[in-house]
């Protein structure tokens, strides 16, 4: 399956806001991308300039734009395109255990949970939540819910996989360990990722290709492609081409 996304043109207005003058409020302005299959892209941008929106909107929960966008060969606007997508919080079931909530993208497509539970065995150790199934959310360090979210996330079905500021909440150690665990599954199972965060150093360590967006309504301004070898080394970061990728992000992120 062709899992490579692309938007053209894409323009997205909120109407019938509370003060509303009759214009909406401009989100997203002219916005066009091209990820590859199996790239990894992240996109950077200043809050509230619509990157969560840009992700709604690929997911197929926001219809109402202008412009065109195709997963593969297919439009999300007219056909139900499956696709894996982590909203900003975590949104564990409190009430739930971590397997259950792991499973319940099964559960939703009512699939054969016995076998799910059987299957899914060698990935939650691989996610690092062996021995922790029957735990409740709260009793899960924030690094292990994040995973959870992820797992989940991940067994949804689709090779495109939308994650929106997925470490934006955790102190910088686990965010670190979680980067490391995130590049570590994405080269073994590999598919395409699509990265919204605020962080550019976490942008430059993970991707393949940064995409910086201005200020609402978001443009995507500028484009970086990160030339580093893989697997990343943290070391990178004192290299004076580290030094040159971070300076051209500024410079797109102040126009
Ligand atoms: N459902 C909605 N209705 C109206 N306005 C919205 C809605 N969702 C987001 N917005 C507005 O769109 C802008 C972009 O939001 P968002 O995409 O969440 O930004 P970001 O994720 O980049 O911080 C914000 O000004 C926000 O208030
Ligand atoms: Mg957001």
């Amino acid at each position: 399956m062709d899992n490579s996304i692309r938007i053209k043109e894409l323009n997205m207005v909120y109407t019938g806001l509370a003060d509303d003058d009759g214009t909406g409020l401009g989100v997203l302005s002219n916005v066009n991308l091209k990820v590859q299959a199996n790239e990894f892209v992240s996109i950077l941008g200043p809050s509230g300039c619509g990157k969560s929106t840009l992700l709604k909107i690929i997911a197929g929960l926001e219809k109402d734009y202008e412009g065109e966008i195709y997963l593969g060969n297919d439009n999300p606007k007219y056909k139900r395109v499956p696709v894996c997508y982590m909203l900003q919080k975590d949104c564990l079931m409190p009430w739930r255990s971590l397997l259950s909530n792991v499973l319940l993208p099964i559960e939703i497509k009512k699939g054969d949970l016995k076998k799910a539970r059987e299957e899914i065995q060698p990935l939650i150790s691989e996610f690092g939540l062996a021995g922790f199934e029957n735990y409740r959310p709260r009793q899960l360090s924030g690094g292990m819910r994040q995973r959870a979210a992820l797992l989940r996330t991940y067994l949804m079905d689709g090779e495109i996989m939308l994650l929106d500021e997925p470490f934006g909440a955790l102190d910088e150690i686990t965010r670190m360990q979680m980067q490391d665990w995130l590049t570590l599954v994405w080269g073994k199972h590999r598919k395409t990722v699509l990265f919204v965060t605020h962080d550019i150093d976490e942008a430059i360590y993970l991707s393949d290709r940064v995409l910086v967006m201005s200020e609402r309504p978001g443009t995507i301004n500028g484009e970086i492609n990160i030339d580093f070898e893989r697997p990343r080394k943290r070391e990178m970061i004192l290299t004076s081409q580290y030094s040159e990728y971070k300076k051209s992000i500024l410079k797109f992120l102040k126009t």
